[in-house]
């Protein structure tokens, strides 16, 4: 899935949750002080953000495919190594990280045991490799309510649901399947207050990610009535979304084995 937009529309759709989840994916990934960290498929650097305040910026590096998310990244995160490069062909050496983190990026991969192999291989031996999804199979994810009112109105929507890392379990499974060793899953949770319907709603016309394609897609009746739709299975504004990603991470194995 390539992010096409721009990193202030990114912001406003994904990044309002993807910040607040940054926290406590940085603590589940063991970041902690004298590491070198890499932030894989950075996008604008929610979660850069997070490494280089526990870090500092010369202690990071990021990586993703999208350019206007490259040049967004480096322009918010002076100091930081960041590269326009996907996680399957990673621009960096074997054992340069002592920790290597995707977050919300291994269902858009497109070939998520290949990514977090390179993962693991720019790891150090007994570093960490950890990733994060939306539980979009288990309905808790920050976009549930969205999918939930476009099945009903279209039941061939395509809602992220059976992307990679996306249901209890699959994450662990893809780390090992790269080869980490003992591997552990957890869920990892973020609230938002949104103060109007429109405040959640008006974000997601901004074209990002499948949920952008897909109001795009859509001719104005039909948009409309989604529209409606997500305003009556919402509670009243002001509310708020609680969201639970899955977490899994794992170590790299010594070269031997
Ligand atoms: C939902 S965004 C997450 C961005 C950021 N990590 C955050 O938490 O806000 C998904 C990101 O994955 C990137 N991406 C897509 N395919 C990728 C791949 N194969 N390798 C690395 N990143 C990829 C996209 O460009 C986008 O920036």
């Amino acid at each position: 899935m390539s992010f096409t937009g721009g990193a202030d529309a990114y912001d406003r759709f994904m990044g309002r949750y993807s910040s607040l989840l940054a926290p406590s994916f940085a603590d589940f990934g063991g970041i902690a002080r004298g590491q070198l960290a890499l932030d894989v498929g950075c996008g604008p650097g929610a979660l850069t953000a997070e490494l280089v305040a526990r870090l500092g910026a010369t202690s990071v590096s990021a990586v993703d495919p999208s350019e206007s998310f490259v040049s967004a990244a480096r322009q918010r995160h002076p100091g930081v190594t960041v590269e326009r490069a996907a996680a399957e062909e990673l621009p960096f050496g074997d054992d340069t990280f002592d920790v290597a983190l995707a977050q919300l990026v291994v269902h858009f991969m497109e070939d998520p045991v290949a990514g977090s192999r390179e993962m693991a291989r720019v790891t150090r031996a007994g570093g960490v490799v950890a990733a994060c999804v939306w539980d979009h199979a288990g309905g808790r994810g920050p976009l549930s309510v969205f999918w939930d009112a476009a099945r009903e109105i279209d039941p061939d929507a395509d809602d992220e649901s059976t992307f990679a890392g996306a249901r209890e379990g699959h994450l662990a499974q893809l780390l090992g399947t790269a080869g980490l060793h003992e591997i552990e899953e957890d869920t990892l949770s973020v609230s938002l207050e949104h103060r109007t319907f429109d405040d959640w709603w008006e974000p997601y016309t901004l074209g990002v990610g499948p949920v952008g394609s897909y109001v795009a897609g859509l001719d104005p009746d039909r948009a409309a009535q989604l529209r409606e739709r997500c305003r009556e299975m919402l509670p009243p504004a002001p509310f708020v979304l609680t969201a639970l990603a899955w977490g899994a991470r794992g170590l790299v194995p010594p070269a031997s084995s």
